[in-house]
């Protein structure tokens, strides 16, 4: 009886404690999540003073004092300014005040989406009629303000008309209509936002342009790859298991194929199944094995071919065109070691529509390669003062974009 009463009374003790151990860690948790929101709203209150100022105006408070500017070295600005001179650049797209998150180009609509840090999603509008320098000088844009938060991931829907946004802190994805006539400088609404967050960590990746679904993946212990409706229901889900995730992307013109590089080797095929632009199936189509991680992976518009970078420097192109549905393996065709230092860590990889080049990020800088030997046709060291964190391949194959922590998305010639 005595010793009942004991274990009881003890029971109750560690109860007790184990209560208040909790509620001090969600205290410290939400204490955390302000200081970071009211960080944040002080950054961006300086940016838009900056913003207001006008470009002359360099006096406390503006963006020169912030802290995507003191991240970014000196030397790297200079650098960056030299690659304006070169013979790829075509233009820089103006108004941001904060990182480039996601830069993403429209086919069917002619249209340009960049979400940035400083709480916009903006939608160019890209005259095709004009010669590209001329279409990228100040383009019209209409321009979507988001609350309290900034869009990591973008894309436009299937006819064009709207984009989807995946929120940095809350990571819902939203839905925001497009302003029939940007020029007169209509914003853009939106007109839909799922209630809960999609994905445990920020959305890196989101597909949404290919057929009326949703692609989404994330980064590092987030290895889901998730389909949505336009509408946020959950279509199908696949756990790929590869520790971390590094680089997620979809064949340029259809999506067919999802192809995911991470910490464990190999990478990762799915496939899309669409009827009439509905989505049907998620499939594990293949593997491309690979005897250690990766850090990106393209695919050929046509579907035949693949090319990933892993994380000894190397670029292998990959055929992809087997009858894996019976288990017949990829191959690998073609290998180029890269021995260039300044291009030591491949971070995202693109292929034009015309299947002849390949646009390869490395950090800060770009390499063009002709495809299919790896044969190097054009460099820009130093395209950005900060590690480039979005490229962006234009579906007609005249140009593709970049966009880093310095605020100017950079629109580029294919050579
Ligand atoms: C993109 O547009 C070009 C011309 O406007 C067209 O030839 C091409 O087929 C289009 N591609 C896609 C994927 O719609
Ligand atoms: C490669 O670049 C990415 C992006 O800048 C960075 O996060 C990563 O640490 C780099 N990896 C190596 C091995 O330098």
């Amino acid at each position: 009886m005595v010793l009942t009463l004991f274990f009881t009374a003890v029971g109750i003790g560690v109860f007790v404690l184990v209560f208040f151990m909790m509620r001090g860690d969600k205290a410290r948790w939400r204490s955390k999540q302000e200081k970071a929101k009211s960080e944040m709203e002080q950054q961006h209150r300086e940016a838009a003073g900056a913003g207001k100022g006008g470009g002359g105006r360099k006096g406390k408070g503006s963006l020169q004092k912030g802290a995507a500017a003191k991240a970014i070295g000196k030397p790297g600005k200079a650098a960056a300014e030299k690659a304006t001179h070169h013979p790829l650049y075509v233009n820089n797209l103006k108004g941001f005040a904060g990182e480039i998150y996601c830069v993403v180009i429209d086919n069917v609509s002619s249209q340009i989406c960049v979400a940035c840090g400083d709480r916009t999603l903006r939608v160019f509008t890209i005259d095709k009629s004009k010669p590209i320098e001329e279409a990228m000088q100040n383009p019209p844009y209409a321009r979507g303000n988001i609350e309290a938060d900034s869009a990591s991931a973008c894309d436009f829907t299937a006819d064009g008309q709207q984009v989807v946004a995946a929120m940095m802190q809350s990571r819902c994805l939203a839905v925001h209509r497009i302003a029939k006539d940007p020029a007169k400088g209509k914003a853009m609404q939106v007109v839909y936002r799922t209630e809960q967050p999609v994905h445990k960590n920020e959305v890196k990746f989101l597909s949404a342009s290919k057929g009326k679904w949703v692609v989404t993946a994330s980064c590092d212990d987030d290895t889901d790859v998730k389909i949505w409706s336009y509408r946020g229901e959950l279509l199908a889900s696949y756990d790929t298991k590869q520790v971390r995730n590094y680089f997620t992307t979809t064949s340029l013109l259809d999506g067919r194929f999802v192809g995911v590089a991470a910490w464990s080797p190999g990478i990762k095929i799915m496939e899309v199944t669409s009827k009439n632009q509905e989505f049907s199936k998620l499939s594990r189509a293949m593997d491309l094995k690979t005897d250690r991680g990766a850090n990106a992976v393209a695919f050929y518009p046509d579907h035949k071919k693949a090319i990933i970078a892993t994380k000894d420097a190397a670029l292998a192109l990959w055929t992809i065109d087997v009858r894996y549905h019976m288990s017949e393996d990829p191959r690998k065709l073609h290998t180029h070691q890269e021995d260039d230092p300044m291009f030591k860590n491949w971070t995202a990889l693109a292929v034009t529509p015309d299947c002849s080049r390949l646009v390869a990020v490395a950090e800060r800088h770009i390499k063009i390669f002709s495809l299919p030997k790896f044969e190097c046709v054009d460099k820009v060291e130093d395209a950005h003062q900060s590690p480039i964190l979005t490229l962006a391949m234009a579906p007609d194959g005249h140009f593709f974009a970049t966009g880093a922590a310095d605020h100017k998305p950079r629109i580029w010639r294919i050579p």
